[in-house]
């Protein structure tokens, strides 16, 4: 089974109450056996917490070589240290966001962490999160299809 971790940044838990017109009335809770019941091959596993140095403890503990779907929330715009961490892991990381940033102010449309990520994805609502994991299912298709491929040449 291929392993993927959700991480949620500061005030993601508040989702479905927190500013229901911009991030809709789902919570985090009620969307993930939805997620889960689409990919059941895919272990998905979810973390949340509002520190910043908390999100950095998770993705050094858990190394996930599925990869992760990170939602920094507002650390995005201005986290050096979760960038630095994004760049000393071995499994790819992709940026979520639900809201389009790129439409909002314009303190939220730079990313700190963008440049460590895998590919960035925004503005869906709370799909965002599926289409980043199919992003990262289809680059991990392609991995072992690369691994397969040479092995097969070495006999
Ligand atoms: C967000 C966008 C951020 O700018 C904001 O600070 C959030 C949520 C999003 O998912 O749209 O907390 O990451």
């Amino acid at each position: 089974t291929k392993k993927i971790m959700i991480i949620n940044g500061p005030n993601l838990n508040l989702l479905g109450v927190r500013e229901p017109g911009i991030y809709g009335n789902a919570s985090m809770e009620s969307y993930l056996p939805v997620l889960r019941a689409r990919y059941p091959d895919v272990q998905l596993d979810y973390y949340q917490s509002n520190v910043e140095g908390f999100l950095i403890d998770k993705m050094q503990e858990v190394g996930f070589p599925g990869g992760i779907v990170l939602n920094a929330g507002a650390y995005t715009h201005t986290s050096i240290a979760l960038q630095d961490c994004i760049r000393s892991l071995h499994c790819p990381v992709v940026e979520v966001h639900i809201s389009n940033v790129g439409q909002r102010e314009e303190f939220r449309h730079h990313s700190m962490i963008a440049p460590a990520c895998i590919g960035v994805i925004a503005g869906f609502g709370l799909d965002s999160y599926r289409l980043a994991i199919e992003g990262l299912l289809a680059m991990n298709d392609r991995l072992e299809q690369y691994i397969l491929d040479h092995t097969d040449q070495e006999g």
